[in-house]
């Protein structure tokens, strides 16, 4: 089976695809530092997929790290995760995220052409549109970021770009993700936040296990029908399926291709609270704040290069979204140790 290198493979989306890649009959290998994860998340993988992962705590930055990874496996493909993701955070240290993210993926690349690695599978974000640009966003949209964090993806676009450029028979596709929430259905593996979460479903889902007394929601006065922001919110599991079939794109089609990975439908934070009490059955006391500096009223995808492209379509709605978000969270007093 092909070995595929995922970085940051112990971290909430890396973690659904190395699930998603083993069962499209990939065989995934993770680095991560653990430096926002759990080593434990693979051994629950592994339970999950029952196969082996191999697994190296390491940091992508490092490269005799990467370079001893590389010389012991023969990996057809890189799916490059590793890197910072709090967006407050990067307005207030941008230079530790543009060292970060920015090192991490030239390091990477580094290493992949330093051992002929040729395929590239990159996490970039709907945070590189220009916050103008017209709704559904469309990947020929205007680029543009409003934070650091984003900065660091619209770079790391760039610097892929460029590589791909110079190296005939490099291949990337660089994966918009919208919004990620939910969890596997088997309640193993989940997203896992350290601290207070900056994201509205986890939030959200502490709050219904009433680990937080009440959401905040951030404000109610934008111009949505309902008054709070509306976002293109897609089930984890579906996007890590987006991986599997990125990687079949860039094994036949060279250069550098950005596309979003949506559902194409936006629902309101009131929505979602909505939906996150009918599929758990319990009432998420709220309360309307100011707005959160930075917020947009609204996006969505475009979705139709990913259907027609990678052959790609969100399959689950926001009711398995809640439900499995849910089903993770109750679980998570099974891990205690790891708390
Ligand atoms: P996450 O923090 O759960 O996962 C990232 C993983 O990378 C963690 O396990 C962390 O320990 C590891 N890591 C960080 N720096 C590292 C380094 N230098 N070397 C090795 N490992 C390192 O985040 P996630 O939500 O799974 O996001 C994965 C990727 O997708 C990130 O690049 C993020 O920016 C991007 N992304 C996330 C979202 C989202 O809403 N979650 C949206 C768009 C894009
Ligand atoms: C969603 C909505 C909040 C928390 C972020 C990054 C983006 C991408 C995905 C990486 C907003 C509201 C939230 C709360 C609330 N990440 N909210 N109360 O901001 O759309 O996107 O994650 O690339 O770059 O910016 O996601 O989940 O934080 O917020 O009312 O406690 O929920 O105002 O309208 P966001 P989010």
């Amino acid at each position: 089976m092909p070995e595929i290198l995922v970085t940051g493979g112990a971290g909430y989306i890396g973690s659904h695809t190395a699930a998603a890649l083993a069962a499209a009959g990939y065989s995934p290998v993770v680095i991560d530092n653990l430096s926002n994860s759990r080593e434990s998340v693979i051994a629950r993988l592994e339970k999950l997929t029952g196969k082996k992962i191999p697994f190296y705590n390491a940091d992508v930055r490092d490269g005799a790290a990467l370079d001893a990874v590389f010389a012991k496996h023969s990996f057809s493909a890189a799916i490059h995760f590793a890197g910072l993701k709090a967006v407050g955070e990067s307005v207030q240290q941008p230079l530790r995220y543009y060292e970060h993210n920015l090192t991490a993926t030239m390091s990477l690349l580094a290493a992949m052409q330093k051992h002929g690695v040729k395929s590239l599978i990159f996490s970039s974000s709907a945070t590189v549109y220009r916050e103008d640009d017209e709704v559904p966003y469309i990947e020929s949209g205007e680029l543009g970021c409003s934070n650091p964090y984003g900065w660091t993806k619209l770079f790391s676009e760039q610097i892929i770009r460029d590589v791909c450029a110079a190296n005939p028979g490099f291949s990337a596709v660089l994966l918009r993700y919208f919004n990620p929430i939910g969890a596997d259905k088997s309640g193993l593996i989940g997203e896992e936040p350290q601290g207070v979460p900056n994201n509205l479903l986890p939030y959200v889902s502490q709050v219904a296990a009433g680990i937080r007394p009440r959401l905040s929601v951030f404000g109610n006065d934008y111009p949505t029908p309902d008054g709070t922001c509306i976002r293109d919110y897609i089930h984890v599991s579906d996007l890590a399926r987006a991986h599997a079939l990125a990687l079949d794109f860039a094994a036949n089609n060279a250069g550098a291709k950005a596309i979003n990975i949506g559902t194409g439908r936006g629902y309101s934070v009131l929505e979602v609270v909505a939906a996150f009490e009918k599929a758990s059955g319990v009432k998420i006391p709220f309360e309307i704040t100011g707005r959160r500096a930075g917020d947009i009223p609204e996006y969505f995808a475009n979705p139709a290069l990913a259907r027609e492209k990678l052959g790609f379509t969100a399959e689950l709605g926001i009711e398995e979204m809640c439900r499995d978000a849910w089903r993770f969270e109750q679980n998570r007093k099974l891990f205690p140790e790891e708390k």
